[in-house]
């Protein structure tokens, strides 16, 4: 059976990108490998809008009722819908900026984070309605925050995979890449290497 994966990268660098280099680690693993099928969406060379009411009512509007201008909106939403549901694995290489994650990146979910489609609201709090998936996050930051209460980006990234019911989630960080050549070097070292053996597991 084949695995198929959806690799998103996010860096406004582009091959210059720690992150890239991550997601290319990722790309040069897998490629020997049949059973593994890759797709690749850059939410950089192909910004999304910021979400706004006229997509979000697109949304709203049953798809038989919509404007010519509704269906080109809702079609946005609908297309990296599909994407993600057509993928079992999603590869989130995600470049600190700020503290957060690049404003592109969040554009991506704001429209895969769609009530009625990939979670829904019950009495009891959402539900994901994503079923199936996994999730492995690329993080490369110039300082090192993981696990500590500063780093305010891994329980953003998981608690919106989680909304939509992607639990399953593994995260290879490369941190302190601002912090000199040896901090660099050692730090893209070993997330080359989680990342090998994330990729044996698949
Ligand atoms: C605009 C901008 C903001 C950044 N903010 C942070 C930050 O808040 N914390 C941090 O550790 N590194 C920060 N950095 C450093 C990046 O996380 C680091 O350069 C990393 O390699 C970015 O990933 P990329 O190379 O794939 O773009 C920032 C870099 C840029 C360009």
């Amino acid at each position: 059976m084949t695995t198929r994966a959806l690799v998103i990268t996010s860096s406004i660098l582009a091959e210059n990108g720690r992150s890239i280099a991550l997601a290319n680690h990722f790309h040069s693993r897998v490629a020997g490998r049949d059973d593994i099928a890759v797709t690749q969406r850059d939410v950089v060379a192909n910004a999304l809008p910021h979400l706004d009411s006229s997509e979000l009512g697109a949304w709203q509007v049953a798809a038989a009722e919509r404007t010519a201008e509704q269906h080109v909106l809702a079609a946005r939403s609908d297309e990296l819908l599909a994407e993600l549901r057509a993928n079992d694995v999603l590869v989130i290489a995600v470049p600190m900026y700020n503290l957060g994650i690049p404003s592109q990146l969040k554009a991506w979910f704001d429209r895969v984070l769609r009530a009625g489609e990939t979670f829904r609201y019950t009495e009891n709090g959402p539900q994901g309605l994503v079923e199936g998936k996994r999730a492995i996050i690329l993080a490369a930051r110039g300082g090192q925050y993981a696990g500590t209460e500063f780093d305010s980006q891994t329980p953003h990234l998981k608690n919106m995979l989680g909304l939509m019911g992607i639990t399953d989630v593994d995260v290879v960080y490369a941190e302190g890449l601002n912090m000199g050549d040896q901090q660099r070097e050692t730090a893209m070292k070993e997330a080359f290497q989680a990342i090998d053996q994330l990729v044996e597991g698949l």
